[in-house]
């Protein structure tokens, strides 16, 4: 049986778009079941749509509960019955109920060299740093912020006129042929 993936995602989606333009090349040992996103206006959606891949729409409303948007959405993956999920830019932290469900199997990208500058600003941070070589990194999830189990980096050289934008955008390069490489290799070890 495929190897069946959930994505989930928040904002642009081009690590999503990798791994759809992977998958149309037949380079993608994997079926993307779902896309997930909680944000509506999300253009990863948009990519999803196109490509005729079902998605869902969880918003977390600040100031509900959290608890109650953990569990619905690990409901909503469940459904898919997937064997791998996909973080590609979702900026959620996911909670203690997905991770009872889907730890060990969850995976996430970070534009950095774990451990070195976790968190919502990756390229900003080693910029600030003066960092000569940063990159990115696959991590398996767990319940701390980037704080995972590395499973694959690849470095990113610092050029000395770069913006936060202009790193981000090298680094979103790498990660999408990094992403796609993990994603093949968990499937080819299949359902843990
Ligand atoms: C990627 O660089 C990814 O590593 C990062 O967001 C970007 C998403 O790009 N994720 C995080 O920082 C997670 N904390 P995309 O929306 O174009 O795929």
């Amino acid at each position: 049986m495929a190897f069946r993936i959930a994505v989930l995602i928040s904002g642009t989606g081009s690590l999503l778009q990798a791994l759809l333009d992977a998958r149309d090349a037949g380079a993608l040992d994997a079926d993307i079941a779902v896309v997930g996103s909680d944000n509506a206006a999300a253009q990863g959606l948009a990519r999803a749509a196109a490509a005729g891949v079902p998605s869902f729409v969880h918003p977390y409303v600040k100031g509900s509960d959290r608890a109650a948007w953990d569990a619905e959405l690990t409901d909503l993956v469940a459904a898919r019955d997937v064997d791998l999920v996909v973080l590609a830019g979702f900026m959620k932290l996911v909670g203690p109920v997905f991770l009872a469900r889907f730890g060990g199997r969850t995976i996430n990208t970070h534009p950095a060299l774990l451990p070195s500058f976790p968190g919502m600003h990756g390229p900003r941070d080693a910029l600030a740093h003066g960092v000569k070589v940063t990159g990115t990194t696959v991590f398996e999830v767990d319940a701390g912020v980037d704080s995972g189990r590395i499973l694959a980096q690849e470095p990113v050289r610092v050029l000395a006129d770069d913006t936060v934008e202009s790193l981000h955008e090298r680094i979103k390069v790498a990660e999408r042929v990094l992403l796609v490489r993990t994603v093949n290799e968990l499937a080819a070890k299949g359902n843990p």
